[in-house]
């Protein structure tokens, strides 16, 4: 059964209409990316699905529950954890309290020292820094912070906008190896939201490419690869760059 499914979502702000009648679907443990320019509408839909903005039309659903008329605390209880832009952690908090701040949903203490136990194995980086704060740690630290965070709620999908936004190359390839890593070992479905072409078609599975608040392109990423050209110039010329 498809996992996360969109139908003809519509968002607006006040007059401006962000989304003008989005439709996706995620399978489970898949890959699958989303990608598109600066302003097309990548984080409006993060923010739909995770319950912050409510659609105008269309329905959101997540194993066969409407997410529509559902709180953000409901939505994370029904296995959504969302990794947003910026990396917002809390930067006076330890990495292990941050840690803690992603299980707040839970109340299964064992479960939830494993899974501390599991994330910093999956990020040593993180193991050697358990008492820093968040505010002390590069950019990079904080992007594997915030995703050892989201699989803290042990969700069934995980949530990605723009994991890669100002990281260095290598620093990419590392957090994406171990974005893989979760999927393969863990079945975890991940729905990564991206500029980054090149990296985000090398790790998905499938692919939507949106503009202007529509899909425009969407097929296997095998399939996109081979037309890269097209993709980029649906992306402008920064995804030209990107796509190498
Ligand atoms: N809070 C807001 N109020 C008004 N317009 C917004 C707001 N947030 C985003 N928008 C507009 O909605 C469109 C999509 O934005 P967004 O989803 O953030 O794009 P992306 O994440 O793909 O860069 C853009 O035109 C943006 O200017
Ligand atoms: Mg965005």
């Amino acid at each position: 059964m498809t996992l996360l499914r969109l139908r003809d979502v519509e968002v607006n702000y006040g007059a401006v209409r962000a989304l003008r009648g989005i439709s996706l679907s995620v399978e489970p443990g898949t890959v699958v990316a989303l990608l598109g320019a600066n302003g097309a509408g990548k984080s409006t839909i993060q923010k739909a699905i995770s319950g912050l903005l409510k659609p105008t039309v269309g329905d959101i659903e997540f194993d066969g529950h409407r997410l529509n008329s559902l709180s953000p605390r409901e939505i994370i209880r029904l296995g959504i954890a969302t990794v947003p832009e910026g990396r917002k952690i809390f930067k006076d908090l330890s990495v292990s309290e941050n840690l803690r701040m992603g299980a707040y949903s839970r109340s299964d203490r064992a479960g939830i020292a494993q899974d501390q136990e599991m994330v910093l194995d999956l990020f040593p980086v993180l193991k050697e820094r358990t008492k820093q704060l968040g505010g002390s740690l590069s950019g990079g630290e904080q992007q594997m912070l915030t995703i050892a965070r989201g699989l803290m709620a042990r969700p069934r999908m995980l949530l990605l906008d723009e994991p890669s936004l100002g990281l260095a190359p290598l620093i990419i390839a590392d957090i994406f190896r171990i974005l893989k890593k979760i999927n393969a070992d863990k079945g975890m479905t991940l729905l990564i939201i991206e500029q980054n072409v090149h990296v985000a078609l090398q790790n998905a599975d499938y692919a939507y490419v949106l503009q202007l608040g529509r899909v425009t392109v969407e097929g296997t990423a095998k399939e996109l690869q081979e037309n890269r050209e097209v993709i980029a110039s649906y992306m402008g010329t920064q995804a030209h760059a990107a796509a190498g």
